[in-house]
């Protein structure tokens, strides 16, 4: 098979049917790597979310086989009555879309619309235990979080996870820090359905990303980075109106000003300094570092000209936003093309996941 230069290789297997011995063989296929991520739908996308997240998607969709879903089976585990679970699933679809990623180059879908994972989720959370899933940090913060709602869902939330990626065999996880232990449960619950039944069904996941791509994007009230549970005003979302931006960038926290020449910026100010570096010109960034090392600067000004330059950024994305959740006959179209592409991808491992543990049809 064909495939540009660019794209990493893995073998992956499929079933077929050997006549001369009349038995059901695997046969090594060389393909693109398989990268799987799934993305919560509890919330609208920040700019945090797309410098450190969604840009690595756009360049990967290019170079790898990749699966993006939207998680809202997972979604229910913290929100278990969501009045608007729809109309979130669809929001993330469309800034996703409305980004860049093509629902040609990957597959993109929705969880619930693929039961082959909720069948693999069931399969491996017999070999899950509960004992290694107490343990997950995830877990034990959530309930202290939620004391109200500690539910069997939040436990066996890692076994989801790993029916999202072992239903691909994906290779690949683009996934930031704080899910490297879900992971890390990902690859014991492959390794031990492999050892349990005697396979090599399910290949290994790792963590990914493109190095050094990935920028922390930092919030406006002056510490940490960019995130929507950080209070109101702290993020920019793509969605956000040109009034909207201006109002939260004018209320950035700054401080007095330098009092000597060439001062190192505390962590506020380096903040403002950040986001400029991604969204404005180069000049337009030296300009305020000269003015700041000379002790002229206003930032009054600097924030008229950041609001500016992150107006300039989303407006697009804002448009195709809002274009596109006007266009329910596309997403249609989109979601039903991503499921069944996913449903091709999940159904041949479910089959060989099936037989491995020993169901049989009779
Ligand atoms: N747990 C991930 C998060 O909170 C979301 C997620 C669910 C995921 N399933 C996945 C990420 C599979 C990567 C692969 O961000």
């Amino acid at each position: 098979m064909l495939i540009g230069s660019a794209a990493k290789l893995q073998f992956d297997f499929y079933s077929g049917f050997d006549q001369k011995h009349f038995v059901i063989r695997r046969f090594a296929v060389m393909k693109k790597e398989v990268v799987v991520s799934g993305i919560r739908s509890t919330g609208n996308l920040h700019l945090g979310n797309y410098f450190g997240a969604l840009k690595n998607f756009l360049k990967m969709q290019h170079e790898y086989n990749c699966f993006f879903f939207i998680a809202d089976y997972h979604s229910l585990t913290t929100h278990p009555a969501p009045a608007d679970l729809h109309a979130h699933v669809k929001q993330v679809l469309v800034e996703y879309l409305a980004c860049g990623i093509d629902p040609e180059a990957c597959t993109i879908y929705i969880q619930s619309d693929l039961p082959e994972v909720a069948e693999l989720y069931l399969l491996l959370s017999m070999n899950a235990y509960v004992g290694e899933l107490e343990r997950s940090t995830t877990f034990k913060e959530k309930i202290r979080k939620q004391p109200d709602n500690i539910n069997a869902g939040l436990l066996t939330y890692p076994v989801l996870m790993a029916a999202d990626i072992l239903i691909h065999r994906a290779l690949k996880v683009p996934v930031g820090k704080d899910q490297e232990q879900h992971l890390e449960m990902s690859r014991t619950f492959g390794n031990r359905f492999n050892r349990m039944y005697h396979t090599d069904l399910f290949p290994e996941p790792v963590a990914f990303n493109y190095g050094t791509s990935l920028v922390k994007i930092p919030g406006l009230d002056g510490s940490g980075k960019m995130g929507k549970s950080e209070g109101e005003g702290n993020a920019i979302f793509l969605a956000d109106s040109p009034e909207m931006i201006q109002k939260k960038v004018m209320r950035a926290v700054t401080d007095s000003g330098p009092t000597k020449e060439n001062q190192p910026k505390p962590e506020a100010i380096q903040n403002i300094f950040t986001l400029m570096e991604v969204v404005s010109k180069k000049e337009t960034l030296r300009f305020f570092n000269e003015q700041y090392d000379t002790m002229k600067i206003r930032y009054g000004d600097m924030k008229k000209q950041l609001a500016e330059d992150i107006i300039a950024f989303t407006s697009p994305f804002r448009e195709r936003i809002l274009e596109l959740a006007k266009d329910d006959q596309s997403i249609h179209k989109i979601a039903r093309h991503g499921a069944e592409k996913a449903k091709e991808s999940a159904a041949k491992t479910l089959i060989e996941a099936r037989l491995a543990i020993g169901f049989r049809h009779f």
